[in-house]
């Protein structure tokens, strides 16, 4: 039998493949889990958005090839106009920006478009696993930059050593942040739009998170730096905040060099996202409203936080996102306390260190749990990782 590529080899288990089988086996006993586990809204797409794509998929047009250079020129300029809208910067839709099929997509292939063996890659640690790995199998090197709790999980950039900024050529963010759930301000994007400036670097930003936002809190974005767009890609998807994760629809947008090559790979892989989508997302980016799933993800961090909190645990209340990034408090490893909460206490949340060594010491709680109304399933959480974590010791 054929053997699979050196490059597959370095791919580690997906993580969240490994927790939906043991997921599994524990519900086919019947056990009553809480999941907090993957990221994934469990609310349903807005009806409206749902009738949108409904009424696309009966034009025969969208049931072609999608030859249109970027992506659907409708979803562009909805999306140019919601990024006006939202941040107040201009995009070009025909060079500025790209529809992407879903941003891991679009991440994942920015690598590909860029980085030869050898090449230089900025990573944070800990950071969603895409980046890493799909560095890892362009055999660039990677350079960590630790995200520590005391400098608030942002980059220290005066940190990175000079010869290895040089050899860099992408250098990835992601505010709000997965998995701490840590927000950057326009000051941080000034500092690393410098940076990469000074070291001719593209600053890669996931904003995947940027309208997944609490008590009024708005994100500042990269390309809001003043004369940012000549090194700056950002990625926006319209997963997180419209409940749309299985549609898989996003867009890059930035520096019109940056976002030309990677149109280039995709013309070679994918053949667009099925129009209808795009013309759905477009609805979405023009008049889908999130606020009903962003006060009832409130409702469920108040229960969460406070539940812990209450019971001795030190956890802040993020900003943004909908992850809950908590120390483990017994001071057993992320691994064994992951382990142990889910066994004892039916309450299943991801090991810190599955997003890079630095996640070592941390578990990560998402607030995107079936079936809960009104925050009761977290504040039951919040109990039964209490009582684990007591007997456990420290807390
Ligand atoms: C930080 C981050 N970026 C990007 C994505 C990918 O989102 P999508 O491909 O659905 O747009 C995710 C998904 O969990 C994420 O957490």
């Amino acid at each position: 039998m054929p053997s699979r590529s050196a490059r597959l080899e370095k791919i580690p288990p997906y993580l969240f493949a490994e927790i939906a089988r043991v997921k599994a086996e524990m519900r086919a006993r019947g056990e009553d889990i809480i999941d907090l586990g993957i990221g994934d809204p469990d609310q349903p797409t807005p009806a409206d958005v749902v009738h949108a794509l409904a009424k696309a998929a009966t034009e025969p047009a969208y049931h072609r090839y999608d030859e249109s250079p970027r992506g659907l020129p409708k979803f562009l300029e909805a999306g140019a106009r919601w990024y006006k809208r939202e941040y107040g910067v201009e995009l070009d839709p025909n060079t500025e920006m790209l529809e992407v099929i879903g941003s891991k997509e679009g991440l994942a292939h920015l690598a590909w478009a860029f980085l030869d063996p050898g090449d230089g890659v900025i990573v944070p640690d800990p950071a969603y696993p895409v980046y890493r790995i799909q560095s890892d199998m362009c055999g660039a090197d990677i350079f960590d930059v630790k995200l520590t709790e005391e400098n608030g999980f942002l980059p220290k950039l005066e940190d990175i050593p000079t010869d290895l900024a040089r050899r860099a050529k992408l250098f990835f963010t992601c505010y709000p942040n997965n998995p701490t759930g840590a927000t950057a301000p326009l000051s941080f994007y000034e500092d690393a739009v410098r940076f990469c400036q000074d070291h001719d670097i593209f600053l890669v930003a996931d904003l995947a998170y940027a309208q997944v936002t609490y008590d009024g809190y708005r994100c500042a974005t990269a390309l809001q730096v003043e004369g940012s767009k000549d090194c700056v890609i950002e990625f926006h998807s319209l997963s997180k905040p419209y409940n749309m994760t299985g549609w898989r629809i996003g867009f890059a947008c930035g520096c019109p060099d940056a976002i030309a090559p990677l149109s280039r790979l995709k013309d070679n892989i994918d053949s667009k996202q099925f129009a209808a989508i795009a013309d759905a997302g477009a609805f979405a980016l023009e008049n889908a409203n999130n606020s009903k799933t962003m006060d009832l993800y409130k409702k469920r961090r108040d229960a969460l936080v406070d539940g812990l909190n209450a019971a001795g645990w030190q956890v802040k209340k993020p900003d943004a996102a909908f992850y809950i990034w908590a120390r483990v408090p017994t001071g057993e490893s992320s691994a064994q306390f992951a382990k142990r909460l889910l066994e004892e206490a039916k309450v299943l949340v991801i090991p810190g260190n599955g997003y890079g060594p630095a996640g070592e010491g941390y578990v990560r709680m998402s607030l995107t749990v079936s079936g809960d109304i009104n925050g009761e399933r977290l504040a039951e959480a919040a109990v039964r990782m209490s009582k684990v974590a007591l007997a456990g010791s420290r807390v």
